[in-house]
């Protein structure tokens, strides 16, 4: 059966020193708890080697925010799924909203970075969302449809199910404005109706799919008590280590 997982997304925030000490936090907080899900945090690149040495990865699982579209090479500024996963990093975000609006990324480099992330072991969690405008006239479904389509669709039905799904509706992201736990239920169950109608239903039915957009200990357990939301993933209330635990022990 699928995993419910709470995934941190710290964005560009904290330097390398705030950041370890707020990874030490969590990873304090985690010792006295067994969780209902498994937990995880997403950081700078710069960040991930060292924090990978004051974590317990047994219940801090640790992940890059991006990857580039190449192996190696003449790319200056780029970081590579392999130099990701020898940092100890297991997980990668891919195709987040920021990174498709204000860096220009499309299916086509989406595409090309999970194989990058799968040939290296990382577990992609994979983002997919409408903008308000969608929303609002209507194509909302059509548009994330498309997007899974366009990026994964390529994938073995083995490969598909190593990944992470993350629904971002882009009006709810920083904004305050959270989709009602029905809007994000009657999404990602359509979604779970795409991978199934394309993987059949045992990839549907275990592929976790994450709700992410201003996701908070306050509104975090109605979401997480839909049956087809089987996480988060936050931004915000990742930065601060009690918001963060109160939205994993929202389990
Ligand atoms: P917020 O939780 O800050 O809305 O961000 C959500 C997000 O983009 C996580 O990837």
């Amino acid at each position: 059966m699928r995993k419910n997982i709470v995934a941190g997304n710290w964005k560009m925030n904290t330097t390398l020193q705030e950041g370890v000490k707020l990874a030490e936090e969590v990873n304090e907080a985690l010792k006295n708890v067994t969780p209902k899900c498994d937990v995880v945090i997403c950081v700078p690149f710069t960040h991930l080697a060292t924090i990978n040495g004051v974590i317990d990865s047994a219940k801090l699982g640790l992940g890059a925010e991006n990857c580039a579209d190449h192996l190696s090479g003449a790319y200056t500024g780029e970081v590579s799924a392999p130099m990701v996963a020898s940092t100890g990093a297991t997980y990668v975000i891919l195709g987040h909203s920021e990174r498709r609006q204000y860096y220009g990324e499309t299916s086509e480099t989406l595409k090309t970075k999970v194989r990058l992330a799968l040939d290296n072991k990382l577990t992609p969690i994979f983002c997919i969302g409408e903008v308000l405008e969608q929303r609002e006239n209507g194509t909302h479904f059509d548009v994330v449809k498309a997007q899974i389509e366009e990026a994964l669709f390529d994938l073995s039905a083995e490969d598909f199910g190593k990944l992470i799904l993350a629904y971002e509706p882009v009006w709810a992201i920083g904004t305050g404005k959270t989709a009602t736990d029905d809007q994000a239920e009657e999404m990602h169950a359509f979604i779970r109706g795409v991978i199934a109608d394309k993987f059949g239903t045992e990839v549907a039915d275990n592929t976790s799919i994450l709700y992410g957009g201003s996701c908070k200990p306050s509104n975090a357990a109605a979401l997480f008590a839909k049956p087809n939301v089987d996480g988060g993933l936050i931004g915000g209330a990742s930065l601060d280590a009690a918001s963060f635990m109160g939205i994993v022990n929202a389990f």
